[in-house]
């Protein structure tokens, strides 16, 4: 094991308390992110979001015990690596450091963004909401209940239908067993909607665009129905004339723009106010023990989890 004596200037010793599981990683391992940073090749130890408490430093900036969290953190028990991307967390009786990959994880940041930066929300809106069980999806329902929207939002089985009427949802069906997407949008939501927060893609979205009002926005966070296919498979939306004939708005984007933007510190405040009001909740589906890391990903890649997954690897990882 190293130690600050035989560790380079400018490093710490980490070990590792929880590891985030994301839908991005399957791109990271696949050819999808192939020429991008993120790119896992194969041999190479899997590596994103994570919290750890450092052991050994050689930097001024970090002491041993500090809790740090960082974008790069490998799927190991412990890991030397400079400072550059970790940053301090503090814990204290309600905020524990599992809820940086929580409640105040990156995912929960993507919602924020979509939901009020990219979507505009406005009171007494209507907004649909796809994969609204997810680490997205939770918080997208929960912050536009706070703006006084009425939201109806879709998953693929019963237990999430219910998880995300918890939440305070005033619309949740099982997309899987509604029959016809847009007929049961329709059904839903006979107003026409105004706001689509869009997880999933592909025919989902088209039978949304089907479903909106004139000038409706749409917000393109992702599209879990579309990743494992070849390119050649993907879906194509039929019905894009209707974006002309309604003026839809349709704006993707992406989290890693908006942290160094003041919104970041608005979310904190946000969030973290409401959660220590028990006026949010947020569901972690937590993965003990590092040999359970990879099915934890295929887990969440076959729509088996319901709430946000999280890998926690050491003992004391309740902290
Ligand atoms: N733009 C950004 O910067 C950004 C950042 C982070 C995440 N994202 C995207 O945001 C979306 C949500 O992320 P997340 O972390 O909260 O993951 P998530 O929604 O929990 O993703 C897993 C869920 O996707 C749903 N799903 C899988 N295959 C599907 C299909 N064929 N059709 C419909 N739904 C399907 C499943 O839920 P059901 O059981 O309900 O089907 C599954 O449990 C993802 O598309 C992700 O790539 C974007």
């Amino acid at each position: 094991m190293p130690s600050a004596e035989n560790m380079d200037e400018g490093s710490i010793l980490v070990r590792t308390l929880h590891l985030s599981c994301d839908p991005y990683l399957k791109g990271c391992i696949s050819t999808m992110f192939k020429d991008s940073p993120f790119a896992i090749k194969p041999g190479e130890v899997v590596c994103g979001i994570g919290i750890g408490v450092v052991e050994a430093s050689t930097s001024p900036e970090f002491n041993v015990g500090d809790m740090v969290s960082g974008f790069r953190v490998p799927w190991q028990t412990r890991f030397v690596t400079k400072t550059e991307g970790f940053s301090k967390i503090e814990v204290d009786s309600k905020i524990k450091a599992i809820d940086y990959l929580g409640v105040l994880s990156m995912p929960s940041f993507t919602a924020y963004v979509g939901l009020v930066t990219v979507g505009k929300p406005k009171e007494d809106e209507t907004l649909l909401v796809s994969s609204a069980a997810g680490g997205v999806g939770q918080m997208v329902v929960q912050l536009a209940k706070a703006r006084g929207m009425r939201v109806v939002a879709t998953a693929g089985s019963d237990d999430k239908v219910e998880f995300i009427k918890s939440l305070g949802a005033d619309v949740a069906f099982n997309y899987k067993t509604c029959g016809s997407f847009a007929d049961a949008i329709k059904k839903h939501v006979p107003e026409g909607i105004d706001l689509y927060f869009d997880n999933v893609g592909g025919e989902f979205l088209e039978a949304a665009v089907a479903n909106m009002k004139d000038f409706g926005r749409i917000v393109l966070c992702g599209m879990m129905s579309q990743y494992s296919l070849a390119p050649e498979m993907r879906y194509g939306v039929k019905n894009m004339f209707d974006v002309v004939t309604k003026r839809l708005s349709i704006n993707g984007y992406n989290v890693g723009d908006h942290y160094a933007r003041p919104e970041y510190q608005s979310f904190i405040e946000e969030v973290s106010t409401l959660y220590r009001k028990d006026k949010l909740k947020y569901r972690i589906a937590e993965t003990r023990g590092l040999e359970n890391a990879p099915q934890a990903l295929l887990d969440l890649l076959d729509s088996k989890v319901c709430g946000k997954p999280v890998i926690s690897i050491a003992s004391d990882s309740q902290v």
